[in-house]
């Protein structure tokens, strides 16, 4: 199957007039038969006007996958259903537990779903919630939950449960997307909380192939230490990924290193981007 992937919502834009930015993620996914999906919807302040700038019909979209429960990845699912009407959602059932950014500084920040289940299935959501692996359309297989595997990936120290510190919250119902393309596997990611590599390797178990042709999306890099990135580099130069369109929470100084390590794989996955596969 053939794909266009457009990325709708992230924190920098590209050259396409009139586009924002906000900080989160979302990608339209349209393959060249059956309906679009939409992968994660951003905060919600960007997605319908990013949209209308780039000719994109979201009234279209048949079903929404939303890689996590973090506000920056959902936010835009109620103002879409709004404007476009009821959606199938896919995530994982751990979605709406509540979650925390506590920064050194002791300030507590809420970082979880903005709407509740109850505010969203009035909107008009469908909810399908599962841990496991699952094809939602034809070649388009949703992760389920990730294991953490390797030693190296020791994540977000700043994402807690609640605001006493007590209780780190690894994000389990981080989920990436695959989709199987006549060049190799396509991954989306969200934050990948769980890390690249373990996530990558979850993949390669699930299906038997470790053909990756593009990752695209949040590696969550910029969040994590400087051993994790660069085991995760030498990881990846060992994958042989052909194209790395990292973006989100990746930040600005992981990016650099991996344009310098990976300068022909690398590249900005900004509001705009788009990789026709
Ligand atoms: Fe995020
Ligand atoms: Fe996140």
């Amino acid at each position: 199957m053939k794909y266009r992937i457009t990325v709708l919502c992230e924190n920098s834009v590209g050259p396409i007039s009139g586009t924002l930015g906000e900080h989160g993620f979302s990608a339209l996914i349209e393959p060249a038969q059956g309906a679009p999906l939409l992968f994660d919807t951003g905060q919600g302040l960007t997605l319908l006007h990013n949209a209308r700038r780039m000719n994109r019909d979201l009234s279209k979209v048949h079903g929404v996958v939303l890689s996590h429960g973090h506000y920056d990845h959902c936010g835009g699912l109620l103002p879409l259903m709004a404007e476009c009407g009821p959606k199938l959602v896919h995530a994982h059932p751990g979605i709406f537990a509540p979650r925390f950014r506590l920064k050194d500084t002791g300030e507590c920040y809420p970082i979880g779903m903005p709407h509740s289940r109850d505010q969203l299935e009035a909107a008009g959501a469908a909810f399908s919630l599962s841990k496991e692996l699952r094809e939602i359309a034809p070649g388009v297989l949703l992760s389920g939950e990730v294991p953490r595997v390797t030693l190296f990936e020791t994540g977000d120290q700043g994402l807690y449960c609640d605001c006493t510190g007590q209780d780190l919250d690894t994000t389990p119902d981080d989920q990436s997307l695959v989709l199987e393309t006549d060049r190799g596997l396509v991954v989306l990611l969200g934050c990948c909380h769980a890390g690249l590599v373990n996530t990558l390797e979850h993949i390669a178990y699930l299906t038997g192939r470790r053909d990756i042709y593009a990752v695209i999306g949040g590696t969550h890099l910029g969040f994590c230490g400087q051993d994790q990135l660069e085991k995760t580099i030498s990881a990846l130069k060992g994958w042989g990924v052909q194209k790395i369109a990292a973006s989100h929470c990746t930040g600005f100084g992981a990016s650099a290193r991996l344009s310098r390590e990976l300068p022909k794989e690398f590249q900005v996955a900004h509001v705009g981007y788009s990789l026709e596969v």
